[in-house]
């Protein structure tokens, strides 16, 4: 048996879902409210005998216990199975060979006594004390220094060599380690001479490498470890390890660029604090932020605050399920000179961090000049392709509105631009986990449906058979609601959308017959979609699929051009 079987068998399914929402006994299966959106009725089922679970609700997904897992506490897969592993007492052996566990182990053991050596070296070489004063110069105290071990390389070319070597570490493993060079006549020199050393640590604590600043102004200011399989800039966050628990507390996370950016709040108390390292973060910085907080705030000094980074920033907001907010320091400090200036006022300016994309926004038409057709036009360019990489149709939607109002121009025509626009996300989610985009011409069944409803509301009754959970389009779903009576007012942003929706002429003539297809249809299509989440519920369904198929079959041969579109089901 293999051990994902193991695990899956050992596990108790309804013991460990009845955890996040409370089942109940109904015949072979178990029912409650879905875990994963808000409901009152309970649409979320747990088979035993087929150790899996579906929500019929909302989310119209399902899976076995790991993905609940997975879902739940936001966990990859391999770690959705560790997490189930350790609570059933299986031991998941390491997929890295043993030699490569040992390589890295080394790699990092060397790096922790390059630590020990640069900071021996910074508190009681002479030759550091240029060092030394430049730290004070900066207004680090002793206990900043030593928390965040910093320390000084010496200038000779072999030293950290010689201190490595004496404690039994060959030159091959230094070089591994991203702590030497080599040089074209096969000799080595220490990477790191007469810099101020920045240890960086994982999450977990253990050095991986190093940030190393200049003191003299040579170039470049701050040289880093070579790339190492522990180390790469891309998935490691400065000071992790040290805000990890704040973070939580908080729920939020300051994200800087700099190594004192991180160092200095932390000296004044706020231990929140990250640095990217000068870099962007990316979609391995979001998925370890993701297990800590959903809420980021980017601190950037207004350099900093570079507008391609923003930019490509926004998809990662998909990828937390929130929005990403931001504050620029003002006067052109860095976060590091603001503590020292007047540290009081950064609590303050963390609370009104503005939202990312809101940002971008103020920021172009500040570049622009808006009262031109030019600008306008310039700024609807520049902003649809970011707003396409916002899957959240009401989050979009709202920033929709707001470029039509600022530049005047049709709603509907900034709607027909984001469709051309939408590009390939640089988000880690596949594309197909992620949620439908809010194109909202892309669901032209469901749309049609609603036009026959909001023409036609005599016969609404005969919509009963509509379930909302046959909707994939949030604003869709909204409409419906709202067409029932189930909300009393629609939301006034939704209000363009529905009007268009009311004009469809082709909604006209044989009405009921063409709902009834509508309906047919997307309920074909749900079943799919569910069966293909859990196959085991294709068993249990089979006999209303087969009736559906049969269905369709009688719809293919009718005549489906009203939708306007063709919808591959
Ligand atoms: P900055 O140039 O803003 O430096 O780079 P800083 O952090 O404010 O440093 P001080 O205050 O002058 O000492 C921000 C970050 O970008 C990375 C480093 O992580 C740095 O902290 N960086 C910068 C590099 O990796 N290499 C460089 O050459 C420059
Ligand atoms: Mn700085």
């Amino acid at each position: 048996m293999d051990i994902v079987e193991e695990i899956k068998q050992k596990t108790d399914i309804v013991d460990v879902i009845g955890r996040y929402t409370s089942l109940k006994k109904a015949g072979k299966i178990f029912t409650g409210l879905c875990p994963f959106h808000e409901e009152k009725h309970g649409s979320f089922v747990v088979y035993p005998d087929q150790q899996s679970w579906h929500c019929f609700g909302a989310c119209g997904t399902g899976g076995d216990i790991i993905s609940f897992i997975e879902k739940k506490e936001n966990l990859t897969f391999p770690e959705a199975l560790q997490f189930l592993a350790d609570q059933v007492g299986v031991v998941i052996p390491s997929k890295a060979p043993v030699s490569d566990r040992e390589a890295n182990s080394r790699i990092i053991s060397a790096n922790e006594l390059a630590v020990q050596f640069f900071n021996d070296q910074l508190n009681s070489s002479l030759e550091a004390q240029i060092a030394r004063d430049y730290l004070s110069k900066r207004g680090l105290t002793a206990q900043s220094i030593a928390h965040f071990r910093l320390g000084y390389s010496p200038k000779g070319v072999a030293e950290l060599q010689k201190y490595l070597g004496d404690h039994g570490y060959t030159k091959e493993e230094m070089l591994a380690a991203g702590l030497i060079n080599k040089k074209d006549d096969g000799t080595y020199i220490d990477r790191f001479r007469g810099r101020l050393m920045f240890p960086i640590r994982n999450i977990k604590g253990q050095t991986v490498g190093f940030g190393a600043r200049t003191l003299d102004n040579s170039l470049p200011k701050y040289l880093n470890s070579a790339d190492t399989p522990v180390f790469s800039k891309g998935s490691l966050l400065y000071g992790l390890d040290f805000a990890k628990d704040e973070i939580r507390k908080q729920d939020r996370i300051v994200i800087v660029e700099g190594y004192m950016d991180v160092i200095m709040p932390h000296q004044f108390g706020y231990t929140n604090v990250v640095a990217s390292m000068g870099t962007a973060i990316g979609p391995m910085h979001c998925s370890i932020i993701k297990k800590l907080t959903k809420n980021i705030i980017l601190a950037l000094d207004a350099d900093q605050a570079g507008e391609q980074g923003m930019i490509r920033t926004v998809p990662l907001e998909n990828d937390i399920d929130n929005e990403i907010r931001m504050v620029t320091i003002p006067e052109g400090k860095d976060p590091d000179e603001l503590m020292l200036k007047d540290s009081s006022i950064w609590p303050s300016l963390i609370d009104h961090a503005e939202p990312l994309v809101d940002h971008i926004f103020t920021l172009t038409f500040s570049q622009l000049d808006m009262n031109s057709v030019a600008g306008k036009s310039a700024a609807v360019d520049k902003l649809c392709p970011i707003l396409s990489n916002i899957n959240n149709p009401i989050r979009q939607m709202i920033y929709v509105d707001k470029l039509a109002s600022t530049t005047g121009i049709d709603k509907n025509a900034i709607i027909n631009r984001l469709n051309q626009n939408k590009v390939v996300s640089y988000s880690t989610q596949p594309v197909e986990k992620q949620k439908v985009s809010s194109s909202i011409a892309s669901r032209p069944v469901e749309s049609f449906g609603l036009s026959i409803l909001i023409r036609h509301p005599e016969i609404i009754d005969k919509a009963e058979e509509l379930k909302e959970e046959y909707l994939v389009n949030t604003e869709n779903k909204e409409i419906l609601r709202y067409l029932r009576g189930e909300i009393e007012e629609l939301n006034p942003l939704l209000k363009p959308y529905y009007e268009e929706l009311g004009e469809n002429t082709k909604a006209d003539g044989l009405v009921e017959d063409k709902l009834e297809e509508v309906i047919l249809r997307l309920r074909l299509e749900f079943i799919k979609k569910s069966a293909m989440a859990a196959p085991d519920l294709a068993v249990n369904e089979g006999r209303e699929l087969e009736k559906l198929l049969t269905d369709k079959e009688k719809l293919a041969s009718r005549n489906r051009s009203y939708y306007g579109q063709k919808e591959s089901s």
